[in-house]
């Protein structure tokens, strides 16, 4: 009787796990209007624009219906994922290198991340300090860890987040490996040394760590908060489209079951109240925001919310006009020059993305937000921009959807070793503009 209850209650844990047996992801390239009608037909609350493309997912239940219809519609698809439950499955190494000190090549649940925070903090005193900015939803502690070397006066500072959206694993563990080289090449890399000398980093590894929870127990493919609400069943918010810049006007839902979904009001998630209220706070000393995702390999800047470049802001760099002219932006032909800022950003993200590829030739693509990728409002790098913090950017890290969120962990080294050249090469530009 006793072994019977306990294997039902198995059975009932392990039928809460979403599965995902037969479900395909198809990336799909509209060329007309038509054909995004169709699409937005097929997938409610995907953002999608004539020659973009877009990677839907769609149940073993439906994928002979969709094929079908896209195939009737001449739409340009290919098949990214197969079976996606099998990538889900083949996505973590079976096998531990070195279990007993932490393991950077691996993806870290929340329990180990959260020792981890402690333990690094105990270990580098004197370059380290932990300061809890809030508690999620779900009540746990958001942690930010300051790093750089002690000072008397308050040093400027670039804030790095990571795991805004839950299923992308690779950005809290490109977030657990720029700690990692901060305090293992301080000392010896001249570059981190000064750095760290000069500013601080304030790190957030996990910004939305209850949403993290989720698709380690739940959902694998969970992206967006947690929270609850009277009036709807329907759970969580996503978290970039929740900051307060030009909330909800374009690209985001305000159907509380999409995954795009805006939220109450700007700032309703307290994960993003908490980092808002953090860096509206530190704004004096805050240089540079910094948010990491995936996948796409994108470098993108402000705007999302609108297609309008970036306003000006009083230090301008004198943009040669050459370089400002359309044809240069070859998909910017709708906007008009001139361009300062947008040359300065985009001569950085250019800089950044050079850096990056000469390690392994990862492509990146750069731009601002709403033309390279699509307009999405309540961006926290449009926020954080728009508060007055010059330099804003946000990462889309490998790959561009192979793998997709499923990532394997043999490429969370290279991945992140990348990375680390972009983030230091903007870092060497915000530190020289001081
Ligand atoms: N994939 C990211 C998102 O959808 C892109 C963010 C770009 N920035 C923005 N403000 N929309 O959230
Ligand atoms: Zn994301």
């Amino acid at each position: 009787m006793k072994v019977l209850l306990l294997l039902g209650f198995v059975a009932v844990a392990l039928a809460e796990v979403a599965r995902f047996d037969g479900e395909k992801v198809i990336r799909i390239r509209p060329k007309t209007e038509e054909h995004v009608t169709i699409i937005k037909e097929i997938a409610d609350s995907v953002e999608v624009v004539v020659s973009s493309e877009v990677d839907i997912h769609v149940s073993a239940a439906h994928a002979d219906i969709v094929s079908t219809l896209l195939l009737q519609s001449e739409l340009e698809h290919e098949v990214l994922v197969e079976d996606l439950q099998a990538s889900v499955e083949d996505q973590l190494d079976n096998q531990e290198i070195s279990p007993r000190s932490y393991n950077y090549m691996k993806y870290n649940s929340w329990d180990k991340v959260e020792a981890w925070i402690s333990s690094m903090a105990a270990s580098n005193p004197s370059l380290m300090t932990t300061e809890v900015i809030g508690q999620t939803f779900e009540g746990r502690s958001m942690t930010v860890m300051k790093i750089g070397k002690q000072s008397s006066s308050t040093k400027p500072a670039i804030f790095l987040d990571c795991g805004i959206h839950a299923r992308e694993w690779i950005s809290p563990a490109f977030c657990q490996w720029f700690v990692k080289e901060a305090m293992e090449t301080y000392g010896s890399d001249a570059q981190m040394t000064s750095l760290l000398d000069q500013m601080d980093v304030i790190v957030l590894p996990v910004f939305n760590i209850d949403g993290y929870v989720y698709t380690w127990t739940n959902n694998r493919m969970w992206r967006k908060t947690r929270s609850r609400r009277s009036g709807s069943s329907c759970i969580g918010a996503d978290p970039n489209r929740n900051f307060d810049a030009g909330w909800c006007t374009t690209g985001a839902s305000s159907n509380p079951c999409s995954d795009t979904y805006c939220g109450a009001k700007a700032e309703s998630e307290v994960e993003v109240k908490a980092v808002a209220d953090y860096i509206r706070k530190h704004l004096s000393t805050i240089k540079a925001y910094l948010t990491v995702h995936s996948y796409s390999q994108l470098l993108l800047f402000p705007y999302s919310y609108t297609y309008q470049l970036a306003e000006h802001h009083s230090e301008l760099v004198g943009a040669p006009a050459a370089r400002c002219s359309p044809s240069h932006f070859h998909t910017f032909t709708h906007i008009t020059p001139p361009c300062y800022l947008l040359w300065q950003h985009q001569a950085l993200a250019e800089g950044a993305s050079k850096a990056l590829r000469s390690l392994y030739g990862t492509q990146y693509t750069s731009g601002p937000g709403a033309v390279t990728i699509y307009p999405a409002a309540g961006g926290s790098d449009d926020w954080a921009y728009d508060l007055g913090v010059k330099y804003s950017y946000t990462f889309e890290l490998r790959d561009t959807g192979r793998y997709g969120f499923l990532l394997p962990e043999s490429q969370i080294k290279p991945t992140c070793e990348e990375t680390m050249l972009a983030v230091k090469y903007i870092a060497a530009h915000v530190q020289k503009n001081l």
